[in-house]
């Protein structure tokens, strides 16, 4: 009997797209299931939703810089999700630019969601850059994490229009829907891969 993908999910923020992967894993149309929640932010929402879902969550302390980890903190992160036996990590609102150790232990076995149609756009914040340029359509991407910032290979996009109204939160909002459809997609896509690998 085929094993369900074994993911690891780092984030940041509220957990909308821990959400999203939960149900679709929940609703038994997505064959995976995630091992491992971490995240640097002690009071985060995806650390509660993880408690919610009965999945192991895990609070790492972000150590003294803003944008990065310390070497020794990604050290203990590749070993939990090592630990847990994950096969891929998926970065779902993960604030942090990963470096090594941590790419070296997951090669083309990270992935992460962006909100907007890179390469347009990257960094923080890029619905309102997206606002900012006058764009008329933006939208969500899910691409390979390596060293360069927000430019791994490419696995997924998906177009979101820009209303003459839109305000950076309801575009955000409008963005964080199409992410909810595109991640869980683009996982499902893999672990077909994965398990085509194995047969
Ligand atoms: C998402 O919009 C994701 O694309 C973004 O953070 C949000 C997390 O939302 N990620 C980045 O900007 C990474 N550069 P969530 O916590 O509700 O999933």
């Amino acid at each position: 009997m085929r094993r369900p993908l074994r993911l690891g999910v780092l984030g940041s923020g509220k957990g909308s797209n821990f959400r999203a992967i939960m149900e679709e894993i929940v609703g038994s149309r997505l064959d995976a299931e995630v091992r491992i929640v971490i995240s640097d932010v002690e009071d985060s929402g995806i650390l509660s939703l993880a408690r919610d879902f009965q999945v192991p969550g895990l609070y790492v302390r972000p150590g003294r810089f803003r944008t990065k980890l310390e070497p020794e903190i990604e050290e203990d992160i590749a070993r939990l999700l090592l630990e847990a036996d994950v096969e891929l990590v998926v970065l779902a609102g993960f604030m942090r630019i990963v470096k090594q150790p941590l790419l070296e232990a997951f090669p083309r076995k990270m992935i992460n969601i962006h909100p907007s149609l890179l390469p347009r756009f990257p960094g923080l914040e890029a619905w309102k850059q997206a606002l900012a340029a006058g764009e008329k359509v933006t939208g969500c991407t899910v691409h390979y994490v390596d060293a360069a910032v927000d430019a791994g290979d490419i696995l997924g996009k998906e177009t979101v229009p820009i209303l003459s109204d839109d305000t950076p939160e309801s575009l955000h909002a409008r963005i964080q829907e199409s992410e909810h459809r595109l991640l869980p997609a683009v996982i499902a896509g893999i672990a077909e891969e994965f398990r085509g690998a194995e047969t």
